[in-house]
């Protein structure tokens, strides 16, 4: 059991995790505070470190999750995360799990991945300011693990969702159980590392390879939905880039 901050609690990742991770004593914290979250702010640096001290690890979900003006992003995201792991440091938080998202490599394609899979640690090709904020934040991480020897694990996170809903998702989807399975492998984890957040789908062309190495064993496979999804069109754009159809979207609009 370990007391962990979560950041962005009162979102879809933290409604999902919330009672997965009961079993710990969770600081539940969010811009949105009620029923049972505490108000916090993320780019309040004097409350992020209050809000840190004595944590064992913060579980840094917060901030804004798609595409945004360029300022916003910057603003929420990338300061925001800067403020969680200056906290951490200050307080002596020694591990950081962040949510990235595969929006930070969303324009590598198919044909990028070999035969074991798209590397989990692929250097950054942001798709969106969205996507570029991740890749900042990963490399943010990178920077406190080797100056302060933080241990940082950035979650490159597919599309996690109760069910997969859209052929995308047979490759992409991270379901609610494989999250906390994700999330309890990456709260002892060591070092700097890149690791994507997806379960254990049939379509997956991404590698295993970064979540095996922390001991994350995924059980759930978005085949089982098949039918609701839809056959992917392999040739469209969409179904070929990691970032789906978010390239095709004008950068910094919601
Ligand atoms: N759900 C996914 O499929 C997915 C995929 C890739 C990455 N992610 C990342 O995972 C994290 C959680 O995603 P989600 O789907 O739960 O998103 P969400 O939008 O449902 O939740 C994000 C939460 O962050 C809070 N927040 C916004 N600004 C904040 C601030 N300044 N300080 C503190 N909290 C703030 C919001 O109030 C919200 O409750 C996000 O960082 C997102 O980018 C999610």
């Amino acid at each position: 059991m370990a007391t962990i901050l979560m950041t962005g609690a009162a979102g879809t990742i933290g409604q999902m995790l919330r009672p997965r991770l009961s079993h710990h004593e969770l600081r539940l914290t969010d811009v949105r505070a009620g029923d049972g979250i505490d108000a916090l702010d993320v780019t309040d640096a004097a409350a992020v470190e209050k809000a840190c001290t004595g944590a064992d690890a913060i579980l840094h979900l917060g901030g804004i999750a798609g595409e945004g003006p360029f300022e916003d992003v910057l603003a929420v995201n990338v300061r925001g995360t800067e403020r969680v792991l200056a906290a951490a440091v200050r307080t002596g938080v020694p591990r950081v799990v962040l949510a990235s998202s595969n929006h930070a490599a969303g324009l590598y394609s198919r044909a990028d991945a070999g035969p074991a899979g798209l590397p989990d640690d692929v250097p950054a090709r942001p798709d969106s300011y969205y996507g570029w904020s991740k890749a900042a934040m990963e490399q943010l991480g990178r920077l406190y693990h080797d100056r302060h020897g933080l241990h940082v694990i950035c979650l490159r996170i597919g599309t996690c969702r109760d069910r997969p809903a859209a052929p995308r998702d047979l490759s992409t989807w991270l379901s609610p159980d494989d999250a906390a399975r994700l999330v309890e492998a990456a709260l002892t984890a060591t070092g700097w590392r890149v690791v994507w957040g997806v379960s254990a789908n049939t379509r997956r062309w991404w590698s295993t390879t970064g979540g095996l190495a922390i001991g994350y064993y995924p059980h759930d496979d978005a085949e089982r939905w098949y039918r609701q999804c839809g056959e992917p069109d392999l040739t469209a754009p969409a179904n070929q880039l990691v970032g789906g159809d978010m390239p095709t979207k004008p950068l910094g609009t919601p």
